[in-house]
């Protein structure tokens, strides 16, 4: 092709124009969404107050021994094989003289008799190994053990380790059809994998490796994603169940066995649809709906890993690190959730859709830099589900809940957002992009939207009725319950969107710009004043007792948000919205509170004291008090003799 002069001179007007556009809204760079009505910023991850104390760590192997038993599925019996490796235990078994070795497992099964299944499980007497045995087809878990016997008939234990097993229950028609008509075509596998406490601007900081792999085509990051609530609870709630922790009330109390099992998780929709579905979690304690709370009665999905790991953390050696269990027994408390998603996702792909939701504490929930100990491990599964096929069939998203709630990174200077700002990406395999182009466009433009938890349950509903022209297509009973104005990320979302429409409350939205006034005089009043309703907060719970009052000792930071042009401006002009972050004695707590305040009649409007975010840990503050909500607030009268 040759161009004319004038073609030429067009060429370079239409270049020099696209420049000039591009520096036009180079501002909007450096955020992630940029509206009228909501201004979120594109955080930098390398500030020097969260960098100058930061080290990478090293990943600690939990084993450097050889497996005894291992187990392998069998492709023509679609059965589960078990293998002794009893080379490895020639060495002791000469040295020990006419020694034998002797291994057996231990069946263990969900008792689902108990009042709260989710804390019990069966274990089935010891039965031993038979080299290449079958594995009974309703078997899910096993306790393996490896002894040496002399000849004194001494034994003495060499290995112990667990096995999970995910079982082909697919009735063989339904494999057949799936095959035979290729509907995974209409019914897209899904595998959402989970982090907890990760913020974006941490996994840029922590994770190098696991972030290039969600940059690569296909991931769409959702930047403008805004978390809900303060801890994990409320955040997944949100997004596997379209419910509020509030607005949930309203239907049963999630403290009572039975509440969880009757709300409308989205992998019982999944169920409805035909898929296989899977869910684990490690660090059984801290489970997200374990925590203080009864867990399911009924297995929530087809294949559930919970009772394994339960009844190792009772029975193996737990050693912790980041302040959780980390190696239970002979592999990573993380390894165990991953590896029973690569056996899930072996096992069904391709044969049958299939939803799978993996979720992880044990690196990242208290220390940030067990991201960095992790980001290496993580890539190593992302590439193995990779080799698997994983992403060439189905919808994978890498999420997490919310950021880092307290300590150095939540205090410093970029905190707020720290906090606020999950990571969120979700990625399309490329038969879904080309069969679905309108869906996927509208999920790039949406990734500096600004949305919420809400939006993806919309999302999750969405695949699976992907004929769908629009959010109005939606019954009432598949829309969140608590945002109805909320909608699937395939649909695109309303460029002026403000935090009430995507369900985020005040306290949690990043629109608003802030202003810091710490040196201006009502701040102290403000902080007194807060100081004030947290110690009637305590009488009014019964709780002064218990915890000790409340001194303001001094004011550490005080932002005043700006309220944006977004037509929802307070009836009266000296009404405003602050976040002050202070300091109270005993124990010098630190607290962040978002409030309004009314600077002609000096008092606060609406303020819970529930809301309020407690910026240091209280570890050693609250043992006193068992509901999750209180720590925050309580410093234990007993806690104060003790040294902390
Ligand atoms: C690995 O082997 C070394 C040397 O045999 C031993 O000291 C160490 O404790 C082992 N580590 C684990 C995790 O078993
Ligand atoms: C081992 O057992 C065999 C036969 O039972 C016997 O002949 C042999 O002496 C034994 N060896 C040792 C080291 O005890
Ligand atoms: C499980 O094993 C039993 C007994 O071997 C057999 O009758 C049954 O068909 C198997 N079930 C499946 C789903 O393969
Ligand atoms: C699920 O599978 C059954 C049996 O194969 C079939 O009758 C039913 O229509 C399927 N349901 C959906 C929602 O595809
Ligand atoms: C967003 O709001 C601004 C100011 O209120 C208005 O000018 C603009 O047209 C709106 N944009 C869209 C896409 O609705
Ligand atoms: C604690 O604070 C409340 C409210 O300010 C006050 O009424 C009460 O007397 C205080 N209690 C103690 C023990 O200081
Ligand atoms: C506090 O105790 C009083 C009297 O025992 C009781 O009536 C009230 O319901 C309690 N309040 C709370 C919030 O527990």
């Amino acid at each position: 092709m040759t161009l004319s002069r004038k073609d030429f001179q067009a060429l370079l007007i239409v270049i020099c124009f696209g420049f000039w556009i591009e520096n036009l809204v180079q501002g909007a760079d450096d955020y992630y969404v940029y509206s009228p009505v909501c201004q979120m910023p594109a955080v930098n991850p390398f500030t020097w107050d969260t960098m100058s104390n930061f080290h990478r760590k090293t990943l600690r192997h939990c084993h450097n021994d050889s497996d005894m038993v291992t187990s392998e599925f069998d492709f023509e019996t679609h059965q589960y094989r078990l293998h002794v490796h009893e080379h490895l235990a020639k060495p002791i078994m000469n040295r020990k003289g006419n020694a034998t070795l002797e291994c057996e497992y231990q069946e263990i099964s969900r008792d689902n008799s108990d009042q709260k299944p989710d804390n019990a499980y069966n274990q089935l007497r010891r039965r031993p190994i038979e080299q290449h045995q079958f594995v009974p087809n309703n078997t899910d878990y096993m306790i393996t053990s490896c002894y040496v016997r002399d000849v004194t008939k001494h034994r003495e234990l060499l290995q112990q380790d667990a096995i999970s097993f995910i079982e082909d229950r697919l009735p063989k028609e339904k494999v057949k059809d799936f095959v035979k008509d290729e509907s995974e075509v209409h019914k897209p596998s899904v595998l959402i994998m989970g982090l907890d406490s990760t913020s974006r601007i941490n996994l840029r900081r922590a994770m190098p490796s696991v972030y290039k792999f969600v940059r690569q085509p296909g991931w769409f990051e959702m930047q403008g994603y805004n978390k809900v609530g303060d801890n994990t609870f409320p955040n997944l709630l949100a997004a596997l169940t379209g419910d509020s922790e509030k607005g949930v009330g309203d239907y049963c109390d999630v403290t009572k066995p039975g509440c969880l099992d009757s709300l409308n998780f989205i992998w019982k929709r999944f169920k409805k649809a035909n898929y296989t579905t899977a869910f684990a979690e490690d660090c059984s304690s801290i489970s997200t709906f374990n925590y203080l709370k009864p867990g399911f009665v009924k297995q929530p999905t087809d294949y559930y890993l919970r009772p394994l790991l339960f009844a190792i953390e009772k029975q193996f050696k737990v050693t912790n690190d980041f302040g959780f269990a980390y190696c239970v027994g002979r592999h990573l408390s993380f390894s165990y959730v991953w590896d029973f998603g690569q056996q899930f996702i072996d096992r069904f792909l391709g044969r049958s859709p299939m939803f799978g939701f993996l979720w992880s504490n044990s690196f990242t929930h208290d220390y940030y830099e067990g991201a960095t100990a992790l980001d290496n491990l993580l890539w190593k599964y992302l590439k193995s589900f990779e080799e698997s096929n994983l992403f060439q069939k189905s919808i994978v998203i890498l999420m997490s809940d919310h950021g880092h709630r307290y300590n150095t990174l939540r205090r410093a200077s970029t905190g707020y957002f720290e906090e606020r700002m999950p990571m969120m990406f979700i990625y399309l395999p490329p038969w879904f992009r080309r069969k679905y182009p309108h869906l996927a466009s509208n999920l790039g433009k949406n990734q500096n939207r600004l949305s919420s938890n809400y939006d993806v349950y919309m999302t999750l509903q969405h695949l699976l009725q992907l004929d769908s022209k629009s959010v109005d297509e939606f019954p009432d009973n598949l829309r969140a319950r608590q945002c109805k104005s909320c909608q699937s990320l395939f649909f695109e979302l309303p460029f002026n969107r403000t935090c009430q429409m995507a369900g985020i409350e005040e306290k949690w939205c990043c629109c608003q710009p802030t202003e810091t006034i710490t040196n201006s005089p009502h701040v102290s009043t403000i902080a007194e004043a807060i100081v004030q309703r947290m110690n009637e907060h305590l009488i009014s719970h019964n709780l002064s007792d218990l915890c000790h009052n409340f001194t303001l000792d001094y004011v550490e930071k005080a932002d005043r948000k700006t309220i944006l042009s977004n037509g929802l401006r307070p009836a009266d002009k000296n009404e405003q919205v602050y976040i002050i972050v202070f300091e109270t004695v005993p124990k010098n707590p630190i607290f962040e509170a978002t409030v309004r305040w009314n600077s002609r009649t000096q008092r606060l409007l609406h303020f819970d004291v529930e809301e309020l975010s407690r910026l240091t840990s209280y570890k050693n503050d609250a043992n006193c008090i068992n509901r999750k909500n209180a720590k925050k607030y309580c410093i234990c009268k007993d806690s104060l003799s003790r040294p902390s």
